[in-house]
């Protein structure tokens, strides 16, 4: 492929977005697309590196000049390679042909933007000085993919690491940047209130969990407005109430379930102290016990200041235009790659959100990325990355 001709390395980039749009796989099942994403690769030239899992892939591209410093840098970007259970809805030639599965949080982009960005820098080599390790991840969408990776020792002499997102709600050609905080650690709780089952006509013979469960909503969601600092984002959802099984009967048992998002540490070691101390606070005023469940998962994925600031300016010097990243309740376990608890080490890493033209939201059964903005994308990832590995 000649690189210098734009428009043949664009086609070619579409040809394979349109592919693994047409082939989702599902989280850890990600079989035929770690083969394509292998092939593609191999066929450009690029070193993929040993891999124990079974799904996913680590390429490497180094850079054959030496840092002025002489310290040879290495770093890496994820792109995570997973699809939804969602039926399409989008109507697009080149929609899923796994019905029941679809690329709807465009991982598509993600895949085929990296493998664009591996190939545009594998063609540069001679002007890099350093490493990079393309991680083509597995399992985001269960947001335990990312620890799987770090069972490996892929991650063991990354120095920074960089990641994406399709971003719908900006046009092409935008990109969302910010330092700081940009996705919210995400926190699931299982409560289970236990009562005395008993006649729905006798409720003094029994302790009914339901009015318990009531009350427990209600002290849950006073938590974010009385007891986190008012300039901190952070949410509590209550999403799923079960209790009961007919009319007349008054059941022993009532299960609650939701999450937790904080951005803070301190807000996080915080909702799981409030929400243990309201949950068995209440039901012991009702003579009812409580058993919580709590199960943490991603971290907050915190933007270093520096990296931001970089691919701010490289973007710019692209054309593309940089706003605000718009921050997000959600999660993404791509904070995991840059904790202590999980690393085992800090390290920086930077989150941006590249526009795929305003439309229906990710997760949406017609969202849509479109098809002009892959080229950019993988132009930006590598340009950033070259630039990075001059810092
Ligand atoms: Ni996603």
């Amino acid at each position: 492929m000649d690189l210098q001709n734009k428009e043949q390395l664009e086609q070619y980039l579409i040809q394979q977005f349109e592919w693994f749009h047409r082939h989702p796989e599902l989280s850890y099942e990600e079989v035929e697309t770690t083969a394509k994403i292998r092939e593609l690769l191999t066929e450009a030239g690029i070193e993929i590196l040993p891999y124990p899992l079974a799904t996913g892939l680590v390429a490497v591209v180094r850079g054959t000049r030496t840092a002025p410093d002489g310290q040879e840098r290495i770093l890496a970007l994820r792109c995570d390679i997973d699809a939804l259970p969602i039926v399409e809805e989008a109507e697009i030639p080149y929609a899923s042909e796994s019905r029941g599965k679809m690329h709807a949080c465009g991982h598509d982009l993600h895949i085929t933007a990296g493998i664009g960005a591996a190939i545009l820098l594998q063609a540069y080599r001679e002007r890099l000085c350093g490493t990079v390790k393309f991680i083509f991840q597995p399992g985001e969408e269960d947001a335990r993919g990312a620890m799987k990776i770090l069972e490996t020792d892929v991650m063991e002499d990354v120095e920074r690491i960089w990641g994406f997102h399709a971003d719908p709600t900006n046009a092409e050609g935008v990109v969302g940047i910010r330092e700081g905080y940009v996705t919210a650690a995400v926190d699931r709780f299982l409560i289970r209130v236990k009562g005395v089952g008993c006649h729905g006509a006798h409720p003094d013979d029994g302790i009914d969990p339901i009015p318990v469960a009531a009350a427990i909503i209600q002290g849950l969601h006073t938590i974010v407005g009385r007891n986190v600092n008012a300039f901190h984002p952070a949410l509590l959802s209550v999403t799923r109430v079960q209790a009961g099984t007919t009319w007349n009967v008054i059941p022993a048992l009532a299960e609650l379930e939701g999450t937790v998002r904080t951005m803070q540490r301190e807000d996080r070691v915080l909702y799981e102290r409030r929400v243990r101390e309201t949950v068995e606070g209440i039901a012991a005023a009702y003579g009812a016990k409580a058993e919580i469940v709590w199960i943490d998962s991603a971290p907050a994925t915190y933007n270093d200041g520096n990296m931001a600031q970089l691919c701010e300016k490289v973007a710019q010097s692209q054309g593309m235009r940089t706003v605000p990243e718009e921050m997000s309740l959600g999660g993404d376990d791509f904070s995991y790659y840059m904790e202590e608890e999980t690393m085992g080490r800090q390290i920086p890493g930077c989150y941006l959100k590249i526009g795929t033209g305003v439309g229906h939201p990710i997760h949406h059964p017609a969202f849509c990325v479109k098809r002009s903005v892959i080229l950019p994308a993988a132009e930006l990832l590598a340009k950033v990355l070259e630039e990075d590995l001059k810092q």
